[in-house]
């Protein structure tokens, strides 16, 4: 039985998973987290699943060492290729974002006609297709990779010309489908939010898989009476496996303000 005041372990490719703590910090004030953002071998979106499946699962590893109640894969990609292996492999309940965001989408759509977007793999895996079918074979999911979203997000090019253009041009042919629904597969995209819904216009709903993962951490947490009823001050602690400052400083957007220091880990 895993230790109600133990941290949420959270990991991702690097610091996109920030967008998920930054959730948790907002819905779950409580609760610790230890977050590894596996900064030394980002990018996950373009690697095949076998590589995927080990780095996540090293990540995974390394987490619980440090006695976590619950993980956290806060990567879109891990969560399409490794979810099942770490579920397996693994002492610990564990939660991705695809599922969270999957279930929203299906709530969310009146017409039936769902977008999605991620990285390479996250859409080659057609996780998010499975899981919305899983639910509603009926709906109709088109999908697409949206890669240059990360390096963008990544340098704070949220608005304006350049994302506008990216986004006009990689949303297009889901636009001419009439989608209603749109998920925002990756850990970055949530920070393109403004951009995305200017481009996809009112008539589309956007998803927002860290928000929707948030929920769903909650909710795990009481059914599994893992949820910290201590009034303790939550800690916060940011692992990375490679340039901690430059973590920490393009990290600070994603969580929505600066961070405690980030330590290096070998994984
Ligand atoms: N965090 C990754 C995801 O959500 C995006 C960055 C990467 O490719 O590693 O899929």
């Amino acid at each position: 039985m895993h230790n109600r005041h133990g941290a949420i372990g959270v990991f991702d490719s690097g610091v996109g998973g920030l967008t998920v703590v930054r959730q948790l910090e907002a819905r779950l004030p409580s609760e610790s987290v230890i977050y590894l953002g596996d900064t030394a071998r980002v990018p996950y979106g373009t690697k095949s699943p076998e590589t995927v499946i080990r780095y996540a699962e090293s990540c995974a590893r390394l987490l619980l060492e440090r006695d976590i109640k619950l993980l956290v894969v806060a990567c879109n990609t891990a969560s399409a290729f490794a979810i099942d292996a770490l579920r397996e492999r693994l002492d610990v309940p564990v939660l991705g974002v695809i599922d969270p965001g999957a279930q929203a989408a299906v709530r969310t759509t009146q017409r039936g006609r769902i977008g999605v977007i991620g990285t390479v793999g996250t859409i080659q895996s057609e996780r998010y297709r499975d899981a919305i079918h899983d639910q509603n074979p009926d709906l109709v999911v088109f999908s697409q990779p949206c890669p240059l979203f990360v390096p963008l997000a990544e340098e704070g090019w949220l608005t304006g010309e350049v994302p506008e253009s990216v986004a006009t041009t990689y949303l297009g042919p889901l636009l001419a489908e009439n989608i209603d629904t749109l998920v925002l597969g990756c850990t970055h995209y949530p920070l393109l939010k403004d951009t995305i819904a200017k481009v996809a216009g009112d008539a589309v709903t956007l998803v927002d898989s860290a928000e929707e993962t948030a929920l769903v951490v909650e909710h795990s947490l009481d059914a599994m009476d893992l949820r910290c009823d201590h009034p303790l001050i939550p800690q916060f602690r940011f692992l990375v496996s490679d340039a901690p400052a430059n973590f920490e400083k393009v990290g600070a957007h994603f969580l929505g303000h600066v961070m405690t220091e980030a330590e290096w880990v070998d994984v």
